[in-house]
């Protein structure tokens, strides 16, 4: 590689007005874009090519700490440059600043584009090396109309000789910084540096620009820069809880109340599902179980409506960024039979953690007679809950 020649200019001393949505808010060029800002984004797309000299950053005058903030050390990276009013002056300023030792070629880059691909800029430093000005265009993909300005349309412009125009822009250092100098001294704002060159009659170059290479603009491209969150972990807990019959108790099975015999001896009101399906969401916490959040040694669960320890449950997975997938559970018994009361009780357990119906399922079984729930001294319950957590 022979001696680098090429100087970078960002131009970064925007409001970025249209991208803020509200309020006052962070500048555009220095709002993250996963793990980086967007200004430091456009300034790694340069310092570390062989090619590049030198990288400027040019930065508005109140945006001094915000820049300091970056941190960024890098040995091609100068001492930012305070821009202007208009784009143009923020880009001439700039210019001015490297004319002590002037680069042969510069680039003019928009902060707002971190996304310039290296191929783009080989692109236009050839170009701009073999031409003297060079800047990555993209074809107009719609059909263009001209509008007569009352709401009508006078007629369709021919696309095809017509370019979206990105940055880096390429160009001769003399050249540009003289053609910027006059457009100032003769009163006129150009909104890219190819305008500015073309009013001075220099040829410019056309490369291939990329999709890719977008100027943020408005909250919502911010927005859609975003990289995708990781997928969440899915976590499956699983509950399991006996109730013994008791005479001269209600029974309650999903916190409804069951036509029944008998009911369920317990300290609460010893609803056997929802116990199950409370330990299995906690197991989604590894957080301990029910009797270690509410201990039946505490007389304030005394007959207590179990509703209240599941959704207890449910905020602390709440808390964790948890998000309920689905409840299945069984109720093992020769009686009551469930079937008529299922619906209900699904409605139940689907309103008190606020789950569409279609994530709770309910089922039941007996035991053929066998064991216990066979000869009919207890209900048994078991519940699995599938929860997504955030990636930590
Ligand atoms: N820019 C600049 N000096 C200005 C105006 C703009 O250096 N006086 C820079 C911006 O920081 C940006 C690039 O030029 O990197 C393109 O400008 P634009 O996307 O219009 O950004 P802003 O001017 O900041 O945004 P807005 O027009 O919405 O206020
Ligand atoms: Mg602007």
């Amino acid at each position: 590689m022979t001696h680098p020649t090429t100087g970078v200019l960002i131009v970064a001393a925007g409001k970025g007005l249209r991208a803020a949505s509200g309020g006052i808010e962070m500048p555009k060029q220095y709002q993250m874009i996963g793990d980086a800002t967007v200004l430091e984004r456009s300034i790694r797309c340069f310092v570390d090519r062989e090619d590049v000299r030198s990288v400027t950053v040019v930065i508005h005058p109140d945006h001094d700490a915000l820049y300091r903030a970056l941190d960024i050390q890098h040995p091609k990276l100068t001492s930012p440059v305070t821009g202007g009013d208009e784009r143009s002056d923020s880009v001439r300023l700039g210019l001015e600043a490297l004319s002590g030792e002037p680069p042969e070629l510069v680039l003019i880059h928009d902060a707002a584009r971190p996304f310039v691909s290296q191929s783009v800029i080989d692109q236009v430093i050839s170009a701009a090396q073999a031409t003297g000005a060079a800047i990555p265009c993209l074809p107009v993909v719609d059909t263009l109309k001209a509008v007569n300005g009352d709401g009508t349309l006078s007629s369709t412009v021919d696309r095809s000789k017509l370019r979206a125009a990105q940055t880096p822009q390429g160009f001769k250092f003399e050249a540009i910084l003289d053609a910027h100098q006059k457009a100032v001294h003769s009163g006129l704002a150009f909104t890219d540096d190819a305008a500015v060159a073309e009013w001075q009659g220099v040829a410019v170059a056309e490369v291939v620009g990329e999709k890719g290479n977008l100027k943020l603009t408005t909250a919502e491209d911010l927005k859609a820069a975003q990289p995708p969150s990781p997928p969440p972990i899915v976590r499956v807990g699983q509950g399991y809880d006996v109730h013994a019959f008791a005479d001269d108790r209600p029974l309650f099975l999903g916190g409804v109340e069951i036509p029944h015999t008998r009911g369920l001896a317990g300290h609460s009101d010893a609803d056997v599902l929802l116990h199950a399906i409370t330990d299995a969401l906690l197991g989604t916490l590894a957080n301990g179980d029910i009797g270690s959040h509410f201990p039946p040694s505490d007389a304030a669960w005394k007959d207590a409506v179990s509703d209240q320890f599941l959704v207890h449950a449910c905020a602390l997975s709440a808390e964790d960024g948890g998000v309920i997938q689905h409840v299945d559970a069984t109720i093992i018994c020769e009686a009551p039979k469930i079937g008529p009361h299922r619906d209900t009780i699904r409605e139940k357990i689907a309103d008190i953690m606020d789950l569409n119906l279609r994530s709770v399922s309910v089922k039941a079984t007996t035991s053929e007679r066998l064991g216990f729930t066979g000869r009919r001294e207890g209900i048994a319950a078991m519940a699995t809950v599938t929860v997504e957590y955030p990636r930590a």
